[in-house]
């Protein structure tokens, strides 16, 4: 064992794979609950995209959130993991019909509108069978975030959402048609933000916008204000929990709620993200011009967050005591940007060793991709391995 992880349990494995540290997940998990508890109104919600292996939904689905999903897979993948219909929002630019009437046949909570094309198809699904559909519309609130241009979703000039100033008229629009029942209001940031100056500045413009309805007598049940909490990518083991204190009482500090309202997360990355690592081993290490490279049977194919966004995530030879030397850390996939970090000291490394890509419980394994006809990594929980912390 070195650190958190069992090297020996992992002798038996096909490499490379996803380890989760379940115990760590459900810490993570109480303390979401402790913390958003503290406030009467405030409901989470698991963003099922940052990973949706059915081992990991099972354990947050048994802390009792909810599910947010952007897809109709996500959807029944929730649903196969015991989501209840319920307490499972759908949301995403480009709804297809089939997406939609999977939604309306299993009565989830609500759709989160994106535009006035998509309100018009819901209500003539939802009229088609019966039904009337929950909705609440997306609205793009133009608040920057100081993350990854990559990762930022706020902003006028992204796809996502209704315009600010067209909204009272979409909200009119829905509540005169017959299927379709308007319910709140939906917001999305960015993701892995750390600075709660972007929350509170997300908080400022909501009270605006609440006003202006108030003052059309327009009532809005329901707040959503998505996720984008971050992680510490660098020193994973440093405060592995984020801070949810911080983030749920920059929410409960700024936001005016109603005292009518619920007040809705779609947390991702901050419920999942420290809790998995991917577990490659060191095929070659190979002596460059003037570096040396280690070469793993791990690329891009399996994380792909650091070719895709240049995202760091710390890299440790959990195999070796050795002394610190410097390499070029890379996968075997024919690109150029199949590269997981540059000049990265590790442990001096030798073929066969383990190495642990940390932090890369959330946009891992879900991303990952069979380029090159890889296979896909399996993910495995603590627990499977028999490991108690
Ligand atoms: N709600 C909405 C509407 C979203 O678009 C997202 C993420 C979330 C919630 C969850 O955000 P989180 O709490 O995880 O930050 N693949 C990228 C991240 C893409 C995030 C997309 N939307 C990455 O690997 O960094």
């Amino acid at each position: 064992m070195k650190g958190i992880f069992p090297v020996d349990k992992f002798m038996e494995i096909e490499t490379p794979f996803y380890f989760y540290d379940t115990s760590l997940l459900s810490k993570t998990l109480e303390e979401i609950n402790r913390e958003a508890g503290r406030h009467d109104n405030f409901r989470v919600h698991y963003a099922v995209k940052a990973n949706a292996n059915p081992k990991i939904l099972n354990v947050i689905r048994h802390y009792g959130l909810g599910a947010d999903c952007v897809s109709g897979g996500e959807i029944k993948a929730a649903l196969r993991s015991g989501f209840p219909h319920d307490r499972i929002v759908f949301a995403g630019v480009g709804k297809s019909d089939w997406e939609i009437a999977l939604g309306i046949d299993n009565d989830i909570q609500c759709f989160n509108v994106e535009s006035i094309p998509e309100l018009e198809v819901i209500d003539e699904i939802a009229r088609a069978k019966g039904k009337i559909a929950n909705v609440a519309f997306r609205i793009n609130p133009d608040v920057g975030a100081h993350t990854h241009a990559n990762i930022t979703t706020g902003l006028a000039e992204n796809k996502f959402g209704i315009p600010m100033e067209e909204m009272e008229p979409v909200i009119r629009l829905a509540v005169n048609m017959k299927n379709v029942k308007f319910r709140g209001l939906h917001f999305h940031i960015g993701s892995q933000i750390l600075d709660m100056g972007d929350f509170e500045a997300l908080c400022n413009r909501i009270n605006d916008l609440q006003q202006q309805l108030e003052r059309h007598h327009i009532i809005v049940e329901s707040l959503n204000v998505g996720g984008g909490l971050g992680i510490d990518y660098h020193e994973p083991d440093r405060a592995p929990v984020p801070d949810f204190k911080g983030y749920f009482n920059t929410y409960a500090r700024f936001l005016k709620l109603r005292h009518h309202q619920t007040l809705h997360f779609e947390l991702g990355r901050a419920v999942v993200g420290q809790c998995g690592s991917l577990i490659t081993r060191v095929l070659y290490v190979k002596d460059g011009v003037s570096k040396k490279f280690l070469i793993l049977d791990a690329g891009m194919t399996d994380l792909i967050r650091p070719a895709l966004y240049q995202a760091y995530h710390k890299i440790e030879n959990i195999s070796s005591d050795g002394p610190m030397e410097t390499y070029d850390v890379v996968g075997p996939i024919c690109e150029s940007s199949d590269v997981f970090a540059k000049a990265a000291d590790l442990n001096c490394s030798r073929r066969g060793d383990f190495i642990a890509i940390r932090s890369a419980g959330a946009y891992g394994e879900i991303m990952a991709s069979q380029y090159n006809c890889r296979k896909l990594p399996d993910g495995y929980v603590s627990e499977e391995l028999n490991i108690d912390y």
